[in-house]
């Protein structure tokens, strides 16, 4: 499904600026940190870009969730019950927690400028996740 103010982007690879930033913002993670550095350089490739207009809902609190993002540029505002939680610059992941622990989503997420995201979805992400969980289990 598309978010409304979705722009776009044809991008077969990311340049290395962008790269250098996703994982950045993975190994910050309090989550992904502990990833090995296989899994953060697959989910880099597994990302795609996309561009949000200023005002944009990029999350909404309750949703089930199914994107995992890394904001590139711009910033965006993290709400809950119509109360500000924090402001997220760029560099930063977000929207991981429904992924993770296959809640809903937590917050709302909002774009205070145009904004540039990476995203990889829920399917991408754990099958990441499994598959290097299965070849280390298959060494042992
Ligand atoms: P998720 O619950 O998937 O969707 C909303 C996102 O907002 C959440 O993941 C986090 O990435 C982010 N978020 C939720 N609560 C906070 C908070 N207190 N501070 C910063 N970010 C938050």
């Amino acid at each position: 499904t598309k978010l409304s103010g979705e722009i776009n982007i044809v991008a077969l690879c990311s340049p290395q600026r962008s790269r250098e930033l996703i994982q950045r913002a993975l190994l910050e993670n309090d989550f992904m940190k502990h990833l090995e550095m296989s899994q953060i350089l697959t989910i880099m490739d597994c990302m795609h870009p996309t561009m949000l207009v200023q005002g944009c809902c990029v999350i909404e609190e309750g949703d089930d969730g199914s994107l995992v993002y890394v904001l590139e540029e711009g910033r965006v505002e993290v709400t809950k019950d119509g109360k500000k939680l924090c402001t997220i610059e760029p560099g930063k992941v977000f929207g991981e927690l429904a992924i993770l622990y296959n809640c809903t989503r937590t917050a709302t997420v909002t774009a205070l400028t145009d904004i540039k995201l990476w995203a990889i979805d829920r399917q991408g992400f754990q099958t990441i996740m499994m598959r290097t969980g299965l070849i280390r289990h298959s060494q042992y």
